[in-house]
């Protein structure tokens, strides 16, 4: 075998391409839709008056005006305002509002929009010569584009989403006949918006936030999106976030795009499998399309518009303990040196309320965790590589003798009703609850943390309770529809009120916005605040892992999936969450490993380690009243706990590598399978496995005494991550028995990649300083790729400009029988410094006959090391050889 180094760089070319936009707004004819006027269906819904074109001829714009009024949920608006536009070749957006008067809009801060405003509402008549149609359908296209935007003058109107490569129909508003629930409704406080859908080949994901049996949304449910404090354990019922965004995968071929309705206000969604049906409480209709047409594309459209997730420190990717209900520092160090003991990888310890001093945020408890110790632990944690996270909850205490208090008053920041800071009862008693809409809220959030943070240099911050949970439920004010408006959405599954156990709706944030409208913002808002603090303070990037999230909420925090229990249905519904949040745009996410409420059992303790180890975000937690769950509790947790998280170590640098794809492109870490395999329709229905990344495959034990596990695999070449010499050859994808006992969990890797790994090691900082080994799961097809993001893992910036940081790309195939294995490098300088090395290069997937094979070339971007190189070839029993190629000593 040859040993030939060379190391390409990376030419980074830089193409500007000025795209020039031409839109057509197309009369046809005339209108070819089987509804005619004269077939009118009397009820409510609106008709069209008129339709323009803006002159730039990228938007077209139609009055509508009421055809009839309904008598129910409060009086209509008679004139409405439809805009539709192609934002770029990706993205069309739709929005329906009142056209006389301003309406609550997601500010503009919050998530930034090209401006959409109505023609007549701000501009004089004549300002545009806008062209006015008589014929329809009116549409709106560009040969660029694949989305096609049709306006069709049925009585009442409707309008239609499609795509032109493969004349598929996305989304279709036309009313069915003679059925006013599927008209347009648009009232102050309920606006609904239905499209038909095409219940053979469309398979939709997303809508939450809410825990599912199946990630695949069931036909026939509604779901409710009003962030609230209610247990994950429960299923279906509305929690901590709203994300009003669905992906569709178009059966058979997978071609995919995406739907969200920006807005909110509290919401049912009713999906029949046939229809979708949205009831909204407030605001405007601000619909996006993104075209995708690859689950990964839509992606990448989707956090365009949303914000991209924020860079993660690399310790993050390390396994995390905590517990409420932790009594002192001595316990804390207990359970360090626990993990030490036992030679389970601890990276960060944390703690619940229990450290506070009457549970006040940003101060310690004098008695149990007195600041002095408090200080020596967390140097000693960080000292040893370790970090230490601590939580906020946002109520502050109403209390005179609390500094943080009297500077929130002063200040004036807190969310208020009738005049007077809003009084509600969260773990310290009496609270206030600031309101991070307002800008002062941030300097004042900002300089709380950095006042903790001199007394306790923490490392990140959990912020919990933000939907925003309240003990108490306030009376509604019987005068007002806000606190109890006309429609009831179905609030925890049993419509109870808006008000219920928050803050009352008519509560009053920066410049008289009313809680009713921005209430599911809340969690973005204090992440956003919070993530900027931090990133202030420590000069680091900053971990933040909030309860409660929004559209967007992944540019400033980590997820997690709340309070679940320690049952095996929570364990298997914890796959479908996962996948959610990465849809979602918050890819950085885990739920409690092995439960948070109700006692764990050892069983399940060691099948939740065995799955959570590959979780983004690994975190042990449990509730007070639960029995402890350290993982070296038990003998055979702590031996699995050695074996998984010894494999999520040395697969740090994938992970890594795939949160910063993640950050530069949206693309989730944790993937459903069809992300990969968009054309294997096998893969829509699947919720009891993931994929890390395009080939890690995950396949855990979800019930109790199994020692199989039946899993699905695409065709392809399947290698065991644990033991490269067992692997499997599908020709074509199908369900296959795989052994998992109690000490196992089946991860395996497709053929066609190429994983950077390091390294065991007890922290992630030691795990750094471990030489890389490269392994190539060869494929017979064409080339395997894969890629490695290195760079000090705490800048702010992740891959930023200043150029602290390297990106490998690794090729490998068959080139003249001979096997090439090569790398481009993107931005060498920092791998070269950190002088980074390769000791190994295992190959799985060469066939028997590989003694044909001439030679081998090994190039990396990294240096390899001088001396001799050493190829072993092990022959295993299906027909591949495992090559080892490391360096002789
Ligand atoms: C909430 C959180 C949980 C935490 C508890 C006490 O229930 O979801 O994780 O332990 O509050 O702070």
């Amino acid at each position: 075998m040859n040993r030939k180094t060379r190391n390409r760089r990376f030419n980074c070319l830089l193409l500007i391409l000025l795209t020039v936009w031409i839109f057509t707004i197309s009369d046809a004819a005339v209108s070819s839709s089987s509804t005619s006027s004269s077939e009118a269906v009397v009820g409510y819904g609106y008709s069209i008056q008129s339709v323009y074109a803006d002159p730039s001829g990228k938007s077209l714009t139609a009055d509508l005006q009421l055809i009839k009024p309904s008598s129910v949920y409060g009086p209509d608006i008679q004139h409405l305002s439809l805009t539709a536009s192609l934002e770029t070749k990706d993205r069309l957006r739709i929005t329906v509002t009142d056209e006389n008067n301003s309406r609550w809009e997601i500010p503009n801060d919050v998530l930034p929009r090209q401006s959409h405003t109505p023609r007549h509402r701000f501009l004089p008549e004549n300002h545009y010569s806008s062209r006015r149609h008589r014929h329809f359908p009116a549409i709106l296209s560009h040969p660029s584009s694949d989305l096609i935007f049709t306006l069709q003058n049925t009585t009442p109107f409707g309008f239609t989403v499609g795509r032109r490569s493969s004349d598929d129909t996305l989304f279709n508003t036309t009313p069915a006949h003679q059925n006013p629930s599927t008209y347009l409704i648009f009232k102050d406080q309920y606006l609904q918006l239905s499209s038909s859908l095409p219940i053979h080949t469309s398979n939709l994901y997303g809508i939450g936030e809410h825990t599912k049996g199946s990630f695949r949304l069931q036909h026939n449910q509604t779901l409710t999106l009003w962030n609230a404090d209610i247990a994950s354990a429960s299923l279906d019922v509305n929690l901590y976030g709203s994300h009003p965004f669905y992906m569709d995968v178009r059966s058979p071929r997978g071609i995919t795009h995406g739907v969200l309705l920006l807005n909110s206000n509290g919401m049912d969604v009713v999906y029949s499998g046939d229809r979708i049906t949205y009831k909204v409480i407030g605001g405007m209709l601000d619909l996006y399309f993104f075209a995708g047409p690859t689950p990964e594309m839509v992606m990448e459209q989707y956090t365009d518009l949303i914000g991209r997730p924020a860079p993660m420190p690399y310790w993050s990717f390390g396994f995390h303990q905590c517990r409420y209900g932790y009594k002192d520092v001595y316990e804390l160090e207990y359970v360090v040196s626990g993990y030490a003991n036992a030679r389970i990888p601890l990276e960060v310890m944390w703690t619940d309320i229990d450290h506070m001093d009457g549970y006040k945020d940003f101060t310690l408890d004098p008695i149990n965790f007195p600041a002095d110790k408090m200080k020596k632990f967390v140097n000693t944690l960080h000292r040893n590589g370790q970090k230490y996270v601590v939580i906020l909850d946002p109520g502050i205490s109403v209390n005179e003798t609390y500094p943080t208090y009297i500077r929130g008053m002063n200040a004036d920041i807190f969310i208020k009703r009738n005049g007077v800071p809003y009084l509600g009862q969260v773990w310290p008693g009496p609270t206030y609850f600031p309101d991070f809409l307002n800008p002062s809220t941030e300097a004042f959030w900002s300089n709380e943390i950095k006042i903790f943070h001199k007394l306790l240099p923490v490392d990140g911050l959990w912020i919990d309770m933000n939907e925003i949970s309240n003990f108490i439920s306030s009376p509604a004010n019987p005068s007002s529809t806000i606190d109890n408006p006309p429609y009831t959405i179905n609030n925890a599954g049993e419509q109870r009120l808006i008000n219920e156990r928050t803050v009352p709706a008519t509560s009053l944030h920066f410049r008289n916005v009313t809680e009713y409208d921005i209430h599911n913002l809340y969690g973005f808002l204090e992440s956003r605040a919070t993530n900027v603090a931090l990133a202030k303070v420590t000069g680091k990037r900053p971990f933040v892992l909030s309860r409660s999230t929004f559209v967007g909420s992944g540019k400033y925090a980590a997820h997690w999936t709340g309070d679940n229990a320690a049952t095996w249905k929570d364990l298997a519904y914890s796959i479908p969450s996962i996948l959610n949040s990465g849809l979602f745009g918050i890819p950085m996410v885990g739920a409690d490993i092995c439960g948070f409420s109700k006692n764990t059992t050892e069983e399940l303790c060691r099948r939740w380690i065995q799955l959570g180890a590959f979780y983004p975000f690994a975190r042990d937690h449990a509730a007070i009243d639960s029995t402890h769950q350290e993982l070296y509790l038990w003998d055979s947790v702590a031996a699995t706990a050695r074996e998984v998280l010894g494999l999520r170590y040395r697969l740090l640098p994938y992970f890594y590598t795939l949160m910063y794809e993640a950050h530069i492109t949206g693309i989730p870490i944790a993937r459903p399978i069809f992300f990969s395999f968009p054309g294997d329709t096998k893969t829509y229905d699947i919720s009891s496995q993931f994929l890390l990344g395009k080939g890690v495959m995950v396949s855990p034990v979800l019930e109790s005494e199994a020692v199989s596990v039946k899993a699905y695999f695409p065709a392809g070449n399947w290698f065991d991550l644990f033991d490269y010499s067992r692997s499997f050859s599908l020709k074509e994808g199908k369900q296959i028995k795989l052994d998992a006992p109690p000490d196992h969990i089946n991860v395996h890797l497709c053929d066609g990649n190429i994983v950077a790994m390091q390294g065991e090691a007890m922290t992630t900082q030691a795990a750094r300083k471990t030489p890389f080994q490269l392994l190539v799961a060869f494929s017979s097809k064409g080339n395997s790729s894969g890629e490695v993001f290195l760079d000090n893992g705490e800048d702010i910036e992740a891959g930023g400009k200043g150029g602290r940081w390297t990106i490998i790309r690794f090729n490998s195939g068959l080139v003249r029988n001979k096997l090439i294995l090569e790398s481009q490098v993107l931005n060498e300088e920092f791998a070269m410094s950190q002088k980074l090395v390769i000791d190994k290069v295992t190959i799985l997937g060469l066939m028997r006959d590989f003694n044909k094979i001439k030679g081998c070339d090994l190039v990396t971007g990294m240096r390899m090391i001088d001396g001799k190189l050493n190829a072993k070839v092990r022959e295993n029993h299906n027909g591949f050889v495992t090559v080892e190629v490391s360096m002789m000593s």
